[in-house]
């Protein structure tokens, strides 16, 4: 049995907004359904948009009907409730913060707190100065914590600032830099997979793998975030953050132990071995482009610059593919791609790896029939599964061959959110599943050379039909004659 949780006291800046609404308070009440939220846990909402406590929860009940498990259960949330405290005021008036730690004087609220920023991250830097200055970072009477969600920063250099703002406040094990793709199933289950299965070590390596490819693909649009997404784009949104880690997870070395900080060291190692993009090539490497209207799953759709708040002339990417080599023993020569976009034609999170053609090809009927290489899938969302494809013979007298998959799905049960497991980590103080410092840093050390790029390309995109796969011209980051993006499970419907 886990220890009992400290007590603790949950700040979330930002408490009326949605991600607040669609993913922190749902876990937390889960976790709360599930007892797993520490015994005299207050829950402090801090917001400027909602008056006071009953308004909170009064949104919050709309909030939660149509989002938890088994229905909103009366009993359960009036419990959750009496967790629940809420705190009107401002994040950019500086008189507030000193409010807010008089606030937090009171009896019922232990004085080991996490603040947990859903804020824009324009605020992360002013906010955890302020919260210094207040005294608030201090940890002689309980540990504090701060609880940040990416991007941190907006590109290398603003990243080490904020970093600096940090380091006068705060130590580093005080800090949580949530990618929330770490706590998918999924996601954790590439670690067991590599580390608890010896037979696939041997080929996990440049002698067999032709090639990896990381595909994240969303029907969705940018919605209402527009304001949020045309300033950061697909690059930033998605393959600085999430993909690169899916990718550290794929191709890191077998960590001294499961411990946060031997599994951090491998990770920030495999992206240090990840060779710069050379700036004179940028196009080579990367490929970027803008959904225009179409039909997604059968509705016409808007196209980006349509989409509220969006400038006319933006030229902001929603798709973005990049092509990576990693400079090391294992890795060298096998290029790694990695793609995301909105308004795609299916939702997907896929590592797809391909290993390379056997040496002699036997089984041909002409000289130029190839084999479908092997595949491994490792399905993230929405299937979680596991699939290799081999190469059988066709039944029948001619020696013809066929592609199987040995397949598995892994969790039936989807319905558990990745934030669920990262709360309760921050509450234990567990760092295991989130960031440090120069791991971001190293994140945003590659990406750098296309954002300055991108950047300097301000009065043309490419654009895709929304509810398409993207754009063809993407095709030219392969290396390989013939190779394309692996786009599904199946492999019938890839080609
Ligand atoms: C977020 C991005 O971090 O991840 C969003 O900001 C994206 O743009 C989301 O839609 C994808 O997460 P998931 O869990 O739905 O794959």
């Amino acid at each position: 049995m886990n220890k009992p949780l400290e007590n603790s006291t949950f700040v979330i800046f930002g408490a009326t907004g949605n991600l607040a609404r669609t993913k922190l308070l749902p876990s937390l009440y889960h976790l709360d359904m599930e007892n797993q939220l520490p015994e005299g846990i207050k829950i402090l909402g801090v917001g400027r948009r909602i008056s006071d406590r009953q308004a909170w929860i009064e949104e919050l009940e709309n909030d939660l009907k149509g989002k938890v498990r088994g229905g909103l259960d009366k009993k359960l949330f009036k419990n959750f409730c009496e967790k629940l405290e809420f705190f009107n005021g401002g994040l950019r008036e500086t008189a507030n913060y000193q409010l807010l730690s008089e606030f937090l004087q009171q009896a019922q609220f232990s004085r080991n707190i996490s603040f947990y920023f859903s804020l824009p991250p324009t605020l992360y830097g002013s906010v955890v100065t302020h919260l210094g200055k207040a005294g608030l970072l201090k940890e002689d009477q309980g540990w504090r914590r701060v609880v940040v969600e990416k991007p941190f920063g907006n590109n290398l250099e603003s990243a080490i600032d904020l970093q600096r703002h940090f380091d006068k406040y705060l130590k580093e094990t005080q800090i949580f830099r949530i990618d929330h793709y770490l706590g998918k199933e999924t996601v954790q289950n590439v670690q067991v997979f590599r580390f608890a299965n010896l037979l696939l070590e041997p080929l996990w390596n440049r002698n067999y793998i032709d090639h990896v490819q990381i595909t994240h693909s969303e029907t969705i649009g940018v919605g209402s975030r527009g304001s949020y997404y045309d300033e950061a784009g697909a690059l930033r949104d998605m393959i600085q953050s999430h993909l690169l880690q899916l990718l550290s997870l794929v191709a890191m070395e077998p960590p001294v132990s499961m411990q946060a900080e031997d599994l951090r060291n491998e990770k920030v190692k495999l992206l240090r071995s990840i060779s710069p993009i050379p700036k004179n090539a940028v196009s080579s490497y990367a490929f970027h482009a803008q959904y225009s209207s179409g039909i997604v799953n059968g509705e016409k759709v808007k196209g980006y610059i349509e989409e509220e708040g969006i400038p006319e002339d933006s030229v902001c990417e929603t798709y973005a593919a990049v092509k990576l080599h990693i400079d090391n023993w294992r890795w060298r020569d096998v290029p790694f791609y990695l793609r995301t976009g909105k308004r795609l034609a299916e939702k997907r999170s896929m590592i797809a790896i391909c290993f390379r053609q056997p040496p002699k090809q036997f089984f041909r009927t002409s000289q130029l029939e190839k084999f479908q290489p092997n595949w491994l899938l490792i399905g993230i969302q929405p299937d979680e599964t596991l699939r290799m494809e081999l190469t059988v013979k066709k039944p029948g007298l001619d020696m013809k061959t066929q592609t199987i998959s040995l397949d598995t799905c892994l969790n039936e049960d989807t319905s558990k959110d990745a934030y669920e497991g990262l709360l309760l980590d921050v509450l234990e103080g567990d760092h295991t599943l989130f960031l440090r410092a120069d791991e971001v840093l190293q994140s945003w050390k590659i990406v750098d050379p296309i954002i300055r790029y991108w950047d300097s390309q301000t009065d043309y995109i490419p654009t895709y039909a929304a509810g398409s796969w993207g754009p063809e011209e993407s095709l030219r980051l392969f290396e390989k004659e013939g190779q394309a993006w692996r786009s599904s499970l199946n492999p019938e419907k890839n080609r």
